[in-house]
């Protein structure tokens, strides 16, 4: 499927006239070699961020998240084959030269990660490695960046700040420690903020208590949030927009509101289940759907769900293009969902304009 270059995904029509996103990945594509067979991890990935908004990536494993949000700050192995285009405000990051996105990375934009004890130093005090961020952004002095390391570590409510500087990551708890991996992500200032599955590992109560965070610094910093989830629920009830990623590409796109009311892909309903989403378990796991997700070696010719697709028919050989169906609702189907007479579809409730929260 190839994404015509007007289709690029936004959330008001006013917009797509007028203003620059933030961040734009139009026509994304990944792929590695791996044991001489070709992996098309991402496959024309298309969609838009604007400045100070949340949007939440959701798939199953395996659909291409983590590397598509990895080649935007150059972080994929040099065997990745990489094409297409991001730009943040404007710039294109795909293809950049390594040192001008080292320069950037932390600074435009920073990443958190799924598991906060991999991404500190076991060996360093807390407050080292904050400082250390810092000042590898700002080159001011020690001292300086000292004070503004306490400042971030109250500022991502680190209990006890002052003298959690001081310990070491073993003496904290998960949260406590996915917290100090925010602040040092913050220590850039930067603009957008890439959270992959950065509360995944942690309990439900900790998980809601994280994601109030980026929240609170997504309004207070004007700060752009990428959160990446397996978790349809916490994408409802945090983000403003949601794209469903199947197979490397986008889906469907649309506010959360708009998309949990009015849902149309099947995989979309699939990943919902027969629950309404509102009336889920909060934070249930995705329910599991049948078969299996497809090889991205060997992904199927038409519409790489339909092998698992209840309304599939012939017309799915052919690859449905993702385009705007409804104002500000995007899918790639040829037999998408109608809402049912009288009432939302699948998703049940939620407004037009975005989150639930
Ligand atoms: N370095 C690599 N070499 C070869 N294949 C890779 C590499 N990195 C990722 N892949 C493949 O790319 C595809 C997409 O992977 P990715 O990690 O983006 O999935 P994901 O959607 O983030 O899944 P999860 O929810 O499990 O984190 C997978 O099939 C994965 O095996
Ligand atoms: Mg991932």
């Amino acid at each position: 499927m190839t994404v015509e270059r007007d289709e690029v995904l936004t959330a008001d029509p006013a917009e797509r006239a007028g203003a620059a996103a933030l961040l734009e990945v139009r026509d994304l594509r990944i792929r590695f070699t791996r044991g001489g067979r070709r992996v098309h991890a991402v496959n024309g990935l298309s969609y838009r961020l604007d400045a100070g908004q949340m949007l939440a990536i959701i798939g199953e494993s395996g659909s291409g998240k983590s590397v598509s949000a990895r080649a935007l700050l150059g972080l994929l192995p040099s065997s990745a084959e990489v094409s297409g285009s991001a730009r943040f405000e404007g710039t294109e990051l795909i293809g950049m030269p390594e040192r001008e996105i080292r320069r950037r990375r932390g600074r435009d934009i920073a990443m958190v990660f799924q598991d906060p004890a991999r991404s500190l130093n076991p060996t360093m005090r807390i407050g080292a490695q904050i400082t250390e961020a810092i000042r590898a952004h700002s080159g001011i002095g020690r001292k300086e960046a000292g004070e503004r390391a306490v400042e971030l570590l109250k500022l991502v409510r680190l209990p006890a700040a002052e003298r959690r500087f001081h310990e070491y990551p073993h003496q904290l708890s998960g949260g406590m420690r996915q917290r100090v991996v925010i602040a040092i992500a913050l220590a850039g200032e930067p603009r957008l903020l890439i959270a992959d599955e950065a509360t995944t590992a942690l309990d439900v109560t900790t998980q809601a208590q994280i994601m109030q965070l980026l929240v609170e610094l997504q309004e207070r910093l004007g700060m752009a949030v990428v959160m990446i989830s397996h978790d349809l629920g916490l994408a409802a009830s945090y983000a403003q927009h949601v794209v469903v990623m199947y197979a490397g590409r986008a889906v469907e796109y649309a506010s959360a509101g708009r998309l949990f009311g009015h849902v149309r892909m099947p995989y979309t309903r699939a990943l919902l289940g027969a629950v309404p989403l509102l009336e889920r378990e909060p934070h249930a796991p995705l329910p599991v759907i049948s078969g299996q997700p497809p090889d991205p070696a060997a992904i199927p010719k038409g519409c790489a769900f339909r092998p698992r697709c209840a309304s599939a028919t012939g017309r799915c050989e052919q690859a449905p293009p993702f385009s705007e169906h409804e104002p500000g609702h995007w899918w790639a189907c040829w037999h998408p969902a109608e809402d049912p007479p009288g009432g939302s579809g699948g998703g049940g409730g939620g407004g037009e304009d975005g989150a639930t929260r």
